[in-house]
């Protein structure tokens, strides 16, 4: 079995553009589980359904075929073949995701698949989400839990977004991880778990440091 570094952390910490820059940096595969929950929220919108109604959403896991890039390098996300992507990312799915993400029967499918994502990975994955160094992989080599103040985490997001007004861009992010951590707490580091703190890192000094923390942590050799 390869190398399991789990991130978790609150929106816009840097989990996904962090893991994915060590995951290269590393040699080692990348996995986005947010992905998968928006891309199950996209499905269910695409049905016509309410991401608030279980049903619903459960009729869109029944045959949901989710796939997605294992090389950090590579940037793609399908759901049936389509080429979801860009689609996943609009505020419409984002707005949806936290609705889907709480029905049980959607973590224990989706659990399943990131488990034999990792148990195949070779020769390691960094995984990301919100319960990864908590329910999907536990037992992982590294667990880290990836933080930044709300402010800092809010303009981060903003800069992506120059479209849309900075305060209700930080108003709904609040609101996601106020809806996310009633279901997973990812506020707080569990037992074993350490805290990388980026508010004051740019994105090179975060990536250098959870690279540092892997290669300590999985006893690989440093760079030299
Ligand atoms: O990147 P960002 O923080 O905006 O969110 P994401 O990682 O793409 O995750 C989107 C949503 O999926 C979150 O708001 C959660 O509702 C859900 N999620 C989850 O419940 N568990 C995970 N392991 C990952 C994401
Ligand atoms: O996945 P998550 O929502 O936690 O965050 P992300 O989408 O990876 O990162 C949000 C933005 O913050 C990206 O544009 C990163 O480049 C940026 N970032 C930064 O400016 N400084 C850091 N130390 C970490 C991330």
């Amino acid at each position: 079995m390869g190398v399991i570094v789990a991130v978790d952390g609150p929106a816009g910490s840097g989990k996904s553009s962090v893991s994915r820059a060590a995951a290269a940096a590393l040699g080692f595969g990348f996995l986005d589980t947010g992905a998968a929950y928006r891309a199950l929220a996209w499905s269910v919108l695409e049905q016509g359904g309410d991401p608030e109604d279980a049903a619903a959403v459960e009729r869109a896991l029944d045959g949901f075929a989710f796939e997605s890039a294992d090389d950090p390098d590579e940037r793609w996300v399908r759901v049936g073949g389509v080429d979801v992507t860009d689609a996943i990312r609009t505020p419409r799915v984002t707005a949806a995701v936290s609705g889907v993400a709480r029905v049980p029967a959607v973590r224990t499918r989706l659990n399943e698949g990131f488990r034999a994502r990792l148990a195949a990975a070779e020769p390691g994955v960094v995984a990301e989400g919100r319960d990864i160094t908590t329910v999907v992989a536990p037992h992982a080599d590294v667990r880290v839990l990836l933080t930044a103040s709300a402010e800092v985490r809010a303009s981060r997001r903003a800069k992506e977004l120059p479209d849309e007004d900075h305060s209700a861009v930080a108003r709904s992010m609040a609101e996601r991880d106020a809806k996310d951590s009633r279901v997973v707490d990812f506020l707080e580091a569990a037992d074993g778990v350490t805290t990388l703190d980026s508010t004051d890192l740019d994105f090179d000094g975060t990536v250098a440091a959870l690279v540092t923390l892997v290669r300590e942590a999985a006893g690989l050799e440093p760079v030299a």
